[in-house]
Parts: C-alpha cells; structure tokens; sequence
C-alpha cells in the first residue's frame, strides 16, 4: 500500500468505518506534532521488538533484515529533514509505520504483529524519558559543583542569616549556599529513584491483555537496557505514575532552584547590596538607564510555576481513568515535554550563573552587624557564668533595648554598661559578641562554625567526585 492509499483509507482501522473523519476531529485527536520528537526512541522500540518476533520465529529473518534497512533509511530522512511527518497519521507511531511499509512492503506490515499502539507508546515515552534523566542527572551535579565552588571561595565570608526575614544569626556564606547543596543532592537521589520505575519495559503487553504470540519480553528489555518488564499487562499500558513521578521530582527541584533565585533577586537588590551578577545574566531597562535586572533568576522562579502546573495537570488527567488505556493518556506528553525542557535548561543556565557571582563580602558583614545578630551569643555567654537560660534571655533582651536607644551594637556598648546587665559579665565577653566568635560557637556537627563547614566541603567534594 503506497503512503497515498494509507492516506485516503486514513487510519489503520478504516474499513469498519463509512465516512473519514472530520477535519476538525483529525487535528483535534492527532499527537504527531508534538510525540514526533520521540521518533528515535519509536525507531529503537521498533527495531528490538522485530529482532525479538525474528529469534521466536514468529516473522522471518528476511522481514527483519527489510524492517532494519526500512528503519536505517527513515532514520535518515528524519535527521535530514526530508521525512514528512503527516497529520493525517495521527502520531509517531503511525507515521513511522506507514513510511517503513511504503519503504519494504510487506515485512513493514508484519512490524505490528503481538504488538498495540498501546503498549507502544508506553515503551516510547518511558525510553525517552530515561534518556532525558540521564541528561539531567549530569546537571544536578553541575549546580551542586557550582554551589562548591563558590562556597569553598567564601567559608569566612559572614552572612546574616535570617528567620522571619528578620536579622537573626550570622552565619558562614558557605554554610548558607551549602544548604542548596543539600536540596540539590536529594533532588539527585530523587531522580536516581524515579529512574528505576522509568527503567521497566511495558512492549509486550498488546492493547491491554498480553498477546497470544510467543514473545521473549526479557529479550527486548534487554536489548533496550531496561531494568525489567512491567508485571501487569493492564498496568503496563495504563499507568503514567512514571511521569508523575518524575513532574514531582521536577517540581520540588524548581521549588529549590525558585527559593535560590528569589535570594538571588534579593542580594542583588540595592537595600541588600550582597552580590552582583555578570552582566551576561543581566538585562537593562528600556526607560530606566540605570536598571540591571536580575533577569535569569527571577525567569527561573517564575519557570517554577508551570512544571508545578504541570504535576497538578498530569495529576488530573491520571485521576479519572478507568483501566486500561483511554485516549486521555496522550495528553501526557506535552506537559511531560515542557516539564523536561524547563528543568534541564534552567539547571544549566543556573549552574552557570551562580558559578560567576560576585561576592560583595563587606555589605554582607555590614549587614550582619546591623541586627542583633548576636545576641543569643551573649545569653549563651550568661548561660555558661550559671544563668539559667530564660533569664540570660530576659536579661539580653533589656541589653539589645539599651544598644538600640544609643544607637549601638552590643559589641560597642562599654563593659560598665554590659556589667549593669549582669555582674558576671567580664571582657572576655567581646569575644563572643563579634561576628566571628559567633560562628566559631557553633561548632557542632551541622553548624556554621568554618571548622564544620570546612568538613562539609571536603565531604560534598568527595561524593561529587
Ligand atoms: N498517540 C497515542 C498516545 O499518545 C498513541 C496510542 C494510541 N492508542 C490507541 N488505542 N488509540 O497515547
């Protein structure tokens, strides 16, 4: 059959029906558009299947060999671009098929045999998902590496830190960037996670019931690389909570990133004045001559938006599906697509950005002067000269009232007037009040002091290889 009778005949299963679909029903129901960009993983899922039909005997090894070059010649005409892809064929699937029967004739046709478009699709999406995690993966450890780099350069550079966006301790840059660290390599494990669910081969199942033929699925999940074959014919055609599995992934790693560029946005601020950003991540003001925008941060937050739309789309469309396959399952490429693309641009745009900022360490040590910082340091302080620490507390906070009304920090209040708070107050006391001292205190396993942070990076480095 020439492509022109497929396409007058229309689809497949055409000689059950009286008239052709309507134009409108045509473009509403096709996927070829946007699922042609699974064409390689269509072609791989293809070529295991009948090498698998021509070991089990079920098409000859002359149908193979003609399947194979079929395969060769439209691999071909796709990276050329000489490949029309037809609406009219509704799908990748479709497309491909038809071309590889006007290619080598019948032996295109034997293709299809113990085989439904439905265990198809389920095999495509999930071999070209696992290709995209493992795109992915490499990324992760890119704005892991990053975050290292920076931190390593900044262990002694001081940072207020904050609760309530109130000035509330110091703390060590590093420490601060290393928690992002932290998000990113469970993100990793994450994904590591997803992969293995991805990684089961669902071809074998037919339309929903298995097949008849003698298959040897454990042969084609082999040839394709995958794990291990989907127990449950219903299941393997039915199921999607692979995608939703990796939209969460993606959503709670755009979360991370979004929280990270909404701090970005805000030390590049004027009233923070922390860090600066290469002007190649930085757009102007068509009317505002003096305005560098922090463009690419506040994108990659907003960008965290539609991935989180997209796990509450896949959500949706999963939730009302009785078994088996039902046509609602198409809709899961595009939001399945986009969520990809997003997550793996932004990481490496991201990557690349917070390898470059400019650290302004003495806005940020200014900055942690400004609020009290450490006063909690001066209650411990009271704590170890045998205050029980609610009354250290209470005593602080008459100590942080004074300061205020002169206009000082605690550390420039005289030892006269710190002694006024408690007698047991001695100049050793100015050691714990600076920002420093501060850090150095917390020398607990998980804390800012540089000693701990130092440790971490040594770890991080290590893991990350
Ligand atoms: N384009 C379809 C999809 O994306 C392929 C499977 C179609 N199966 C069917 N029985 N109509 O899900």
């Amino acid at each position: 059959m020439s492509d022109n009778q497929l396409d007058k005949k229309s689809q497949a299963w055409s000689a059950l029906f009286s008239e052709p679909m309507s134009e409108l029903v045509k473009r509403y129901t096709s996927s070829v558009f946007f699922d042609k960009r699974m064409w390689k993983a269509d072609i791989a899922g293809s070529l295991a299947h009948a090498d698998m039909l021509a070991a089990q005997g079920v098409i000859a090894a002359s149908d193979l060999a003609d399947i194979q070059r079929g395969m060769a010649q439209i691999t071909q005409e796709i990276e050329s671009g000489a490949f029309e892809w037809k609406l009219d064929l509704e799908d990748v699937h479709l497309n491909i098929e038809a071309r590889l029967t006007t290619l080598v004739g019948d032996s295109g046709k034997r293709l299809h045999t113990g085989r439904s478009r439905n265990d198809q699709v389920a095999t495509d999406v999930r071999l070209w998902l696992r290709d995209e995690i493992d795109t992915i993966t490499p990324l992760l450890k890119a704005m892991q590496l990053a975050l290292v780099e920076v931190a390593e350069k900044n262990v002694d550079t001081i940072l207020p830190g904050f609760t309530h966006m109130q000035v509330a301790q110091p703390v060590s840059f590093a420490h601060h960037l290393l928690a992002y660290v932290e998000m990113f390599a469970r993100d990793t494990e994450r994904l590591a996670d997803v992969r293995k669910r991805v990684n089961q081969l669902p071809l074998g199942a037919a339309a929903l019931a298995g097949t008849s033929y003698p298959l040897d699925r454990m042969r084609v999940a082999q040839t394709l690389g995958f794990d291990g074959v989907c127990q449950n014919s219903l299941d393997a055609v039915s199921d999607r909570d692979f995608a939703l599995e990796f939209a969460s992934f993606a959503s709670i790693t755009m979360v991370h990133v979004s929280r990270l560029s909404e701090e970005i946005v805000l030390w590049m601020s004027q009233n923070f004045g922390f860090i600066d950003l290469a002007d190649r991540y930085c757009t102007g003001s068509s009317i505002m001559p003096q305005k560098r925008n922090p463009d690419v941060a506040e994108l990659a937050r907003g960008k965290s938006g539609r991935v989180v739309g997209h796990l509450m789309g896949l959500l949706t469309l999963m939730k009302g599906q009785p078994l088996t396959y039902n046509k609602d399952n198409q809709e899961d490429k595009e939001p399945l697509f986009d969520t990809v693309d997003t997550v793996r641009d932004t990481l490496r745009i991201m990557a690349e950005m917070v390898a470059g900022i400019i650290v302004k360490k003495d806005a940020m040590e200014r900055a942690a002067l400004k609020g009290y910082a450490t006063a909690t340091d001066l209650a411990d302080y009271l704590v170890k000269k045998g205050l029980p620490f609610r009354d250290a507390h209470e005593t602080v906070a008459h100590a942080v009232k004074t300061a205020i009304a002169q206009g000082k920090d605690l550390s420039e209040l005289p030892l006269a007037t710190l002694q006024g708070f408690n007698a047991a107050i001695t100049d050793d006391v100015f050691g714990v009040l600076s920002l420093h001292g501060s850090l150095n205190a917390r020398n607990v396993l998980g804390g800012t002091a540089p000693a701990q942070v130092r440790a971490q990076i040594v770890r991080h480095k290590a893991r990350l290889g």
